[in-house]
């Protein structure tokens, strides 16, 4: 299983259940990672999808407390182990974990592989993902080179469990 995520330097990846900032190439990169495989994330980051809409051309499977929530296209789950049960038929590499906080916090314990795209910025922020570089079992094993958009600089970084 993977986690997929865009960061700033300080490992910030939203404000007020909206990401960032948008960055085209990064999208783009989520898009081709993500299509036609499974997708796992909590219910504030579905709500943050336009019309709160479930991502086209993927398994969506979100995790929320709310016995009655409903949404067309998506799978609704009540527990972490819950998500956990309804992939294990797939094959572990086509399953990403694509947030929030506090889904990224409480399976990156069961990703091998996060992809982090790493915005060099410090934005206002209220969630963030776990800094990889202050845990040991993780290590960086592909760094793009630098990338820009407009004046902002950033990079796709993959990070392998050790
Ligand atoms: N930069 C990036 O790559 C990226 C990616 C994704 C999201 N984001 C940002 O992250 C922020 C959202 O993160 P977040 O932490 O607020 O929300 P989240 O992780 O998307 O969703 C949290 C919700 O998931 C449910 N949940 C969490 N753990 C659960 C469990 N063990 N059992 C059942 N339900 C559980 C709860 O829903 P209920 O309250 O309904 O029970 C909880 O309120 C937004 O700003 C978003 O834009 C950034």
């Amino acid at each position: 299983m993977k986690c997929i995520v865009a960061v700033d330097n300080n490992w910030a990846i939203g404000l007020n259940n909206k990401t960032l900032v948008s960055i085209p190439a990064d999208m783009r990169f989520f898009k081709s990672e993500t299509t036609n495989k499974v997708v796992i994330m909590g219910k504030n980051t579905l709500e943050s999808f336009p019309a709160g809409m479930p991502l086209k051309n993927r398994t969506n499977i979100v995790i929320t407390h709310k016995e009655n929530y409903k949404v067309p296209g998506a799978i609704i789950v009540h527990s972490i182990e819950e998500a956990l049960d309804m992939v294990k038929d797939y094959d572990t590499d086509d399953v990403y974990v694509i947030g929030g906080a506090k889904i990224y916090e409480q399976m990156l314990k069961y990703c091998d592989v996060v992809h982090v795209t790493k915005i060099d910025f410090e934005y206002n922020a209220d969630t963030y993902f776990p800094n990889l570089d202050n845990m040991p079992e993780w290590h960086i094993e592909c760094d793009s080179e630098e990338q820009t958009y407009y004046d902002l600089e950033y990079r796709f970084l993959k990070y392998v469990k050790k």
